[in-house]
């Protein structure tokens, strides 16, 4: 309801002395007569009628404000609850994560250097030792990502050209893509200066171009670019993938969330953590001709 949305005491009661009117000027228009003991009383009855109208859009009116003064409260105790479960889930989360590490790390590391030394003895092994070598690498990245995302970030803020970050972005990524053979089309044409930690902003970019990348054939391309916004700057990372189904757009964000057979999702998780310590925004959208555009928002140097 739309309409009743924007109606509050005020547009109530106009709304009752404007019917009170219309009535007043229906029955003057059909001539009615109206006397109390001969004397004309029509003032007298459109004078009660209109207010008693006015008085009703006055109540009605309120009653609307109320509700949605209710509904409001209601929405944003709701997004607090929200709030404090997934900072429980971060803070428990952070725990379990160094501890994992620190248990993990060590033989993780005996178990390759071990690996190493058999296919050095054993040059026939050497398929199969890579093969686990890098089964380990990968593990050691899940570990550096969980550890990365259980610590709460050191953020370095300081007014940052945007031109500069997407310019450090695009140097920092071009080897990754170019060993995918994904071409690389960055640019920018703003000039404004966020406040911002550079590296910080740089990593964010970095995985939503690995995660691009990651929907990209060898020969295609991804796109990294900058505009202007009322309420900042938006940096944007953007492909030409499947885009995200709508009933993952909600889920992406959260941790351990992923569709990829030896994904960590923990990409977006980082992300979001790092631009909501900027105060800022990172959401997706789909493009109209398919892909996905994640931006990111960040607020300018004042
Ligand atoms: N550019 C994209 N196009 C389509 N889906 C995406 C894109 N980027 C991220 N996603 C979805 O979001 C999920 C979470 O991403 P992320 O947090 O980086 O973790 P991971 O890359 O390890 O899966 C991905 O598994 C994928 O389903
Ligand atoms: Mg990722």
């Amino acid at each position: 309801m739309r309409v009743l949305d924007k109606v509050d005491r005020l547009t109530g009661a106009l709304i009752g002395l404007a019917l009170g009117a219309f009535d007043a000027a229906l029955f003057l228009f059909l001539g009615t007569e109206l006397t109390i003991d001969g004397h004309d009383a029509r003032i007298a009855v459109y004078a009660s009628f209109t207010s008693s109208l006015v008085l009703l859009g006055y109540l009605l009116g309120l009653t609307l404000e109320l509700r949605r003064k209710d509904r409001e409260n209601h929405d944003k105790l709701e997004e607090a609850r929200v709030h404090i479960a997934r900072n429980e889930k971060l803070a428990s989360l952070g725990q379990l994560a160094s501890a994992v590490a620190h248990e993990v790390r060590n033989p993780l590391a005996i178990i390759r250097s071990t690996v190493q030394n058999i296919s050095e003895a054993a040059p026939s092994s050497g398929d199969d030792a890579r093969f686990v070598m890098d089964e380990i690498d990968r593990l050691s990245r899940v570990v550096s990502t969980l550890v990365a995302f259980a610590r709460p970030i050191a953020i370095a803020m300081k007014p940052t050209p945007c031109a500069e970050i997407v310019q450090r972005t695009a140097l920092l990524a071009v080897r990754m893509l170019g060993d995918r053979r994904i071409e690389l089309r960055a640019s920018s044409t703003v000039s404004a200066s966020v406040e911002a930690d550079r590296d910080l902003v740089c990593q964010v970019l970095l995985g939503l171009l690995g995660n691009a990348a990651d929907v990209t054939e060898p020969g295609g391309f991804v796109e990294l670019g900058a505009r202007e916004e009322d309420r900042g700057v938006v940096l944007t990372v953007s492909d030409r993938g499947p885009g995200v189904p709508k009933e993952l757009v909600p889920k992406i964000f959260d941790p351990f969330f992923t569709t990829k057979e030896g994904g960590t999702g923990l990409g977006l998780a980082v992300a979001r953590q790092i631009v909501k310590a900027h105060d800022g925004e990172i959401y997706v959208e789909n493009r109209t001709d398919g892909g996905a555009c994640f931006s990111v928002l960040l607020r300018r140097t004042a």
